[in-house]
């Protein structure tokens, strides 16, 4: 079916490339140096929607120097990221992560990047990562015992810190909690916040002036992460070879099973290599949930009678009619059908990747066109999840639409928060699980209110993040029985 509607695509292109080979698609241009990039800066998710909207399934404009391709159209999504995908790189920005990240899966290409996700892939398929759903509902009930009737906090910061510490603990088995784990917090938060700035091109010239105080500051937290990790790893592997007679060391954590896991070679991952994994994942795996999470709070405030449905089904999970619930568990995630379709839907109208870029390495030909080679490809969540053409009332919030026959009909790029192909997310099951899980345990006891005075903005960086969080009024819940 798929196959067939890329075969579908590729007839179109052959039919379109007839009639014009070399030119560009239709796309804004500007004769005032700069106004793309200006509207970029200032609003990059409303100029990439009115692209969309006035030129459709492909266009292109200039940033600078750049041919930019702005791709609308899901089968087109589904052709680069699915069956040309070789043809395409992440490009020069991500080289500037490398310094931080190594050569971890979100940065690493090519045959390099095959072999490390063909040993990393197997060890997130849902049964593989069953084991971190005790981790997840404790760090969540954790964090809300923690909370008083009444009172505001920020959920997107509580949310942060809470999906951090279910990373690390299911990661490396790394309690944040513990006084030890303040040095790799405050390293951790300066080296994510250096990550965002080296994104920059102004970022990426002050990082060659190494007295500049952030710049020091940064190496020196690089050091500090560095020092914790490469420490967890010597310990893990001295236990491992010496055979886990130790009670204390269940070896579930990701790092253990990483350090066993062998290629086609017999080879295994050097210490660098794991450091730079797992650097990556901690990275990837918090901010991505902690957004998507604090958007499905967001929303749920504003829709009582969702949020009210939430609820009736949790009790009728969680057992509503006795004095306890019983202990939430992932044997309980298949009968949360509308959580699942309420986080869905979250995901569809913030999705927390909100734009995704590739970068073509050779010639290409798309709807007719030719993308030459060195030209940049974008294909943005935020505006194809809110598109008409796949969505009635696309703005309002409405999880009901997520029955299965709709699922089906629906073309795969048109909903696609996690990317998709070789590249797409490694950790998705991990964050269904999680956010899932998160959502049935704090609304077993929590409702929210958006507190008063303080509006809600969006702020788009490498992920969609809250402008300044949203504090939350708590509400003890009243169960429904
Ligand atoms: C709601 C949560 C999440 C969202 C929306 C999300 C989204 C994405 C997207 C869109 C990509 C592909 C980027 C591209 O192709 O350019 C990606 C890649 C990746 N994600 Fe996630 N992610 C989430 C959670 C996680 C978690 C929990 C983990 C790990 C535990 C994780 C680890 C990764 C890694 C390692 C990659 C790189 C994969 C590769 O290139 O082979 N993510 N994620």
């Amino acid at each position: 079916m798929r196959y067939e509607r890329y075969l579908n695509t590729r007839r179109i292109n052959s039919k379109m490339m007839q009639k014009s080979s070399l030119e560009f698609p239709p796309g804004p241009s500007s004769h005032i140096p700069g106004k793309i990039v200006r509207s970029f800066v200032k609003d990059p998710i409303n100029t990439l929607s009115k692209i969309a909207d006035e030129y459709g399934d492909l266009s292109h404009f200039k940033l600078g120097r750049l041919h930019v391709y702005l791709i609308n159209n899901p089968d087109y999504i589904e052709k680069i990221l699915i069956y040309d995908h070789s043809n395409f790189s992440k490009g020069p920005r991500l080289q500037s992560a490398k310094r931080l990240l190594g050569e971890g899966l979100v940065t690493s290409e090519g045959e390099f990047h095959k072999s490390q996700r063909k040993l990393i892939q197997p060890l997130f398929l849902p049964k593989k990562i069953s084991s971190y759903g005790a981790i997840m509902t404790d760090r969540a009930l954790r964090m809300i015992q923690e909370w008083k009737n009444g009172s505001v906090v920020n959920i997107h910061s509580e949310l942060m810190k809470v999906t951090l510490s279910i990373i690390c603990k299911s990661v490396m088995d790394y309690d944040m909690e513990s006084k030890q784990a303040r040095d790799f917090g405050n390293a951790f938060s300066i080296t994510k916040k250096y990550a965002s700035r080296l994104q920059h091109p102004l970022g990426q010239i002050l990082d060659r002036v190494p007295i500049l105080p952030k710049v020091a500051q940064a190496k020196g937290a690089g050091k500090t992460l560095n020092t914790i990790v490469y420490g967890l790893i010597s310990e893990r592997r001295k236990v491992i070879e010496k055979g886990t007679n130790d009670k204390s060391f269940s070896g579930a954590d990701l790092l253990s099973k990483l350090i066993k896991v062998q290629a086609d070679d017999g080879s295994i991952m050097t210490d660098k290599q794991l450091r730079d994994e797992i650097i990556t994942i901690l990275i990837a795996g918090h901010e991505t949930t902690s957004n998507a999470l604090t958007w499905t709070y967001y929303l749920l405030s504003q829709n009582p009678q969702i949020e009210r449905r939430v609820f009736e089904e949790i009790d009728s999970v969680l057992g509503g009619n006795s004095e306890e619930y019983k202990q939430l568990s992932i044997a309980d995630l298949p009968k949360l059908n509308y959580v699942e379709k309420v986080f869905r839907e979250a995901m569809r109208l913030y999705p927390p990747v909100w734009t995704m870029g590739r970068f073509v390495q050779n010639d290409y030909t798309l709807g007719g066109y030719t993308i030459p080679k060195g030209s940049s490809l974008m294909f943005s969540q935020y505006v194809m999840h809110h598109n008409t053409k796949y969505y009635d009332n696309p703005e309002s919030f409405d999880p009901d639409r997520w029955t299965e026959e709709f699922k089906m009909h629906l073309p795969r790029f048109s909903y696609f928060p996690f990317g998709g192909g070789i590249r797409g997310c490694v950790g998705e099951p991990f964050a269904w699980q999680e956010g899932i899980l998160l959502i049935a345990t704090i609304s077993s006891y929590w409702s929210m209110r958006l507190a008063p005075n303080q509006s809600v903005k969006l702020q788009p960086g490498i992920t969609l993040n809250p402008k300044n969080g949203i504090k939350m009024k708590l509400k003890s819940r009243q169960r429904s029985s």
